[in-house]
């Protein structure tokens, strides 16, 4: 197969205004939950990634009826009442498809087998299959159901009381998606709050759901109607232009579009604390999110302390923000996230290892890092790294290279169209384009 990387120099100034593609975890659930009520869900502004696009692969090899026109998805709901797919589905790179869609198949009287990439198979499941199991559902895998693949089935679900051990959107959903067809009343106690767009989405669609501060309620049995979904703006994806915008040299950028949930947007708090010279706007939006602008210019930024429960509400973030604190002035320290060790890849070894290669004096330590910045972006040389297959690896590295001194090679980035096949476009939309070049070699 052919292997991609980007070459990157220095020396172009990212500047103007551009819209973010849509929410890769809004995506997967308007999906999801489109399969779970009845009539159509109609989904505007879906995230393109090949996670979400292995979400409507599953879906249509259930049963399900998605059509696409002119970037427009219709899904035609069933209750989420499938069919035997008759082969095992491949969800790829995808945790939170594989563990969303786990929740619907436990629903299902037909044992379905679900599978993944290499990264996919060393990620841990048990965490959903334990919750599950309780519910009644029955869950066949590797080492007992704690890595893929998994066979599960289902039928007659009674609702739970569930603490969740971690603060998990994935396991949360998982647990709800179930509990729609469940009997009785299931009721989930975080011990901190995560990603709440699958709370925000079923009471949306008519279910009957509740939130008191990290206790969810869902009342089993309730139906879901179709209902319009126009999925905003990624912010997971935004925070790469707009950390562009900041740290490399005469940056200014504005992105348009991006949703302003308070449990996506923590690292807009953390690169305020850094100093960042950001403004954000409301803007006009329908549906259960709201949205925003963010403007992001480049200036000093100083250093500061990410942990406890802001962590879970900007763990994606936490690779570009890493960047961020590579040109900043003082210590970026990043701790509690051991999570980051099992996303799609070991995401605390690797944000050392780049950071180590770009020259800078980092500690990894068991749930994080310990970052002296350069304190000047121009104090960073460039460097030839490898994504590891991760795409926020990849993209992290690609933002750090554009504000580096010279040359700069990041091996590895076809990965890259997991969550955000648009990010060279966007790159390109803002004035970055001239300073990278994508190579494909064999
Ligand atoms: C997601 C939840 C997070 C996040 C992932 C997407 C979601 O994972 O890291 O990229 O859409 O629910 P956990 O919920 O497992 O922490």
């Amino acid at each position: 197969m052919a292997q991609v990387e980007f070459r990157l120099s220095s020396g172009a100034v990212p500047q103007g205004v551009v819209p973010i593609p849509g929410d890769k975890s809004i995506t997967h659930r308007a999906f999801l939950l489109g399969a779970s009520a009845t009539g159509e869900t109609v989904v505007r502004g879906a995230n393109r990634g090949d996670d979400c696009m292995r979400t409507v692969n599953a879906l249509r090899a259930l049963g399900v009826v998605i059509d696409e026109e002119d970037g427009i998805f219709r899904v035609q709901g069933c209750a989420g009442r499938l069919r035997s797919p008759g082969a095992p589905l491949d969800m790829g790179n995808s945790g939170t498809g594989t563990r969303l869609l786990a929740g619907l198949l436990a629903r299902q009287s037909f044992p379905t087998t679900i599978d993944g990439d290499e990264s996919m198979r060393t990620r841990p499941m048990g965490r959903i299959v334990h919750p599950l199991r309780l519910m009644g559902a029955s869950i066949t895998g590797e080492r007992d159901g704690s890595l893929l693949p998994l066979t599960i089935s289902g039928e007659a679900l009674h609702g739970i009381r569930y603490e969740t051990p971690v603060a998990s959107a994935q396991v949360k959903s998982a647990i709800l998606l179930a509990g729609l067809g469940a009997e009785g009343e299931t009721v989930l106690v975080e011990p901190t709050r995560s990603r709440d767009h699958t709370e925000r989405l079923i009471a949306y669609m008519g279910g009957a759901i509740e939130t008191e501060g990290t206790t969810v309620r869902l009342q089993g049995g309730s139906l879901l109607s179709g209902a319009p979904i126009d999925v905003g703006g990624d912010p997971s994806s935004a925070a790469f232009l707009i950390v562009a915008g900041l740290i490399v040299p005469g940056g200014d950028v504005c992105v348009e579009g991006i949703l302003s949930n308070p449990t996506r947007t923590a690292f807009l708090n953390v690169l305020d604390r850094m100093g960042a010279d950001l403004v954000r706007e409301p803007m006009e939006s329908e549906g259960p999110e709201e949205l925003i602008r963010v403007r992001a210019r480049a200036g000093v930024l100083k250093g500061t302390e990410i942990g406890g429960a802001e962590v879970p509400l900007l763990i994606d973030e936490i690779p570009i923000l890493a960047m961020a604190g590579a040109v900043c002035r003082g210590v970026f320290r990043v701790s509690d996230s051991a999570e980051l060790r099992l996303k799609e890849s070991d995401r605390i070894a690797l944000i050392v290892e780049v950071l180590s290669r770009f020259g800078l004096a980092v500690d990894e330590q068991k749930d994080g890092f310990l970052l002296r910045g350069a304190g000047a972006e121009g104090k960073i040389k460039g460097a030839t790294i490898a994504s590891g297959g991760d795409h926020r690896i990849a993209m992290a590295a690609t933002i750090l290279a554009l504000a580096a001194r010279g040359k700069s090679r990041i091996k590895d980035v076809s990965c890259v169209d997991t969550s955000f096949p648009e990010f060279v476009d966007l790159l390109g939309r803002v004035g970055l384009g001239k300073a990278l070049t994508r190579k494909e070699s064999r």
